[in-house]
């Protein structure tokens, strides 16, 4: 038989033909001395097989041998039933073992190290694989949400000189008889590739060695970047909004039934991809903490995650905080000339305690406030002279920022864990498989 012969059980489903043949692999069995009931699960969705031992003695016992996660070739009738997990059963005719399963390592009620222990299997789990679906339409969403609007994709080296977002969190990795770090973000060559380009993005690996055990942070993890000339802070913070909200809207379009499989509250989501969302400074966000929530922070304190959550809270949706201190942001990011305390910066906050998914700024043109910065933070300046020339050839203001792939994965479906919205997640702890 041809791959043309073979349908997936949701084309099965949707195309109700009479007889179908199907492959995949068995998710459940159950054996009674009269029936053999399987079911089967593919890349689409899983559906229930009945081999019937009055009807056909030799099947039944071929399958009675069947294990689960065996692959398997069935054909049969395609029945409506209501009891079936997925409203519709196949009254098998004829069987192909591939391959009886050795015992499966995963059963119900795993300790989630054994799952990750097992993350090679456990990524055929109906929850990964619908996050995994999630994460395809989000990647997908980014790629033609930039190239609709005429950005051109522009690749940076991964192997960099020199770090950009703070020397504690740098992964040094030997380079011929010379060191480089692996790389924390595409942006410094970005603000060299709008010279050529005009409005470029990118979505790439990305490195950082966190030290912290949160359930938001990965040290290997997907930025997606967005850089373009002549855009300042006002008009980069538009362009993060219409993006996100072309996510969520991308996400609700696709998954539905993933969204339903991960028991996400799509109502939420449905508000999120109508909904406006507001810009507050840090300032007005330190009035909110303080005066609505009685908390205590003082200015110049860069926000926790409690205090993002409550902000997102707060109003229901995702929400942008501009104008950061200055003195606690990297060195690219200006200092804004009404307030040069006040950076021209911005993180994007998600409801739910899902907190800041994006950070970004208008670039820093000020040369030796620059150097300045990053001698204070043990840097050689020197390392960075080529970064420093583009503010020499026709410099222009230019903004851009970051958001991270599976921080937003995480948000759509719903997942307390980071490690769920990657394949396969990098920790300081978990390294394998
Ligand atoms: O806020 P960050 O550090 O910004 C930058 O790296 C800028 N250079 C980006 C730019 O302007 N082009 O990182 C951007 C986003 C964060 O908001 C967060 O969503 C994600 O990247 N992120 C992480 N995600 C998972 N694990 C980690 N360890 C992350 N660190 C940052
Ligand atoms: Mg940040």
């Amino acid at each position: 038989m041809t791959e043309s012969n073979y349908l997936t059980i949701e084309e099965a489903i949707s195309k109700k033909p009479q007889t179908v043949n199907l492959r995949g692999w068995v998710y459940r069995e159950r054996k009674s001395n009269k029936f053999v009931f399987i079911v089967l699960r593919d890349e689409s969705d899983i559906i229930q097989c009945v081999i019937s031992k009055s009807k056909n003695p030799e099947l039944f016992e071929k399958a009675e041998k069947l294990t689960i996660e065996s692959s398997l070739k069935v054909s049969g009738e395609l029945k409506k039933d209501e009891r079936a997990p997925t409203g519709y059963e196949v009254a098998v005719t004829d069987l192909e073992i591939v391959q009886v399963a050795e015992p499966f390592p995963i059963t119900e009620h795993q300790s989630p190290e054994l799952l990750y222990d097992n993350r090679h299997l456990w990524i055929r789990s109906r929850k990964l694989s619908a996050v995994l679906k999630i994460r395809h339409t989000v990647v997908g969403a980014i790629h033609e949400f930039f190239r609709s609007r005429g950005y051109y994709e522009f690749d940076a080296p991964i192997f960099q000189p020199s770090q950009s977002e703070g020397g504690a969190t740098l992964f040094e990795v030997k380079y011929f008889e010379d060191k480089m770090y692996l790389s924390q973000t595409w942006q410094l060559y970005a603000e060299a590739g709008i010279f050529a380009l005009g409005k470029i993005y990118n979505m790439g690996p990305t490195f950082r060695a966190e030290r912290s055990k949160t359930s938001r942070h990965l040290a290997e993890f997907w930025m997606a970047e967005m850089e373009a000339a002549w855009m300042n802070l006002e008009e980069v913070t538009e362009i993060a909004k219409d993006e996100i909200r072309f996510i969520v809207q991308e996400v609700l379009k696709h998954n539905r039934k993933e969204l339903e499989i991960l028991e996400r509250d799509i109502k939420l989501l449905e508000h999120y991809a109508e909904s406006k969302y507001p810009t507050i400074k840090y300032s007005e966000a330190l009035d909110i903490l303080n005066n609505e929530y009685h908390m205590d922070v003082p200015w110049g304190k860069d926000l926790r995650t409690i205090e993002e959550a409550k902000i997102a809270e707060h109003f229901k949706v995702p929400v942008i905080v501009t104008h950061y201190p200055t003195e606690i942001m990297g060195f690219y990011k200006p200092p804004s000339s009404e307030n040069p305390k006040e950076a021209l910066c911005f993180d994007a906050l998600a409801p739910e305690g899902y907190c800041e998914i994006i950070g970004g700024s208008q670039r820093s043109l000020l040369v030796e406030d620059m150097k300045k910065r990053l001698e204070a933070d043990g840097e050689d300046p020197e390392n960075y002279s080529w970064y420093f020339a583009l503010r020499q050839y026709g410099s222009v203001p230019h903004s851009g920022y970051g958001l991270g792939v599976e921080r937003v994965v995480q948000w759509m479906c719903g997942l307390d864990n980071i490690k769920d919205a990657i394949p396969f997640p990098r920790t300081m702890i978990r390294k394998t498989p």
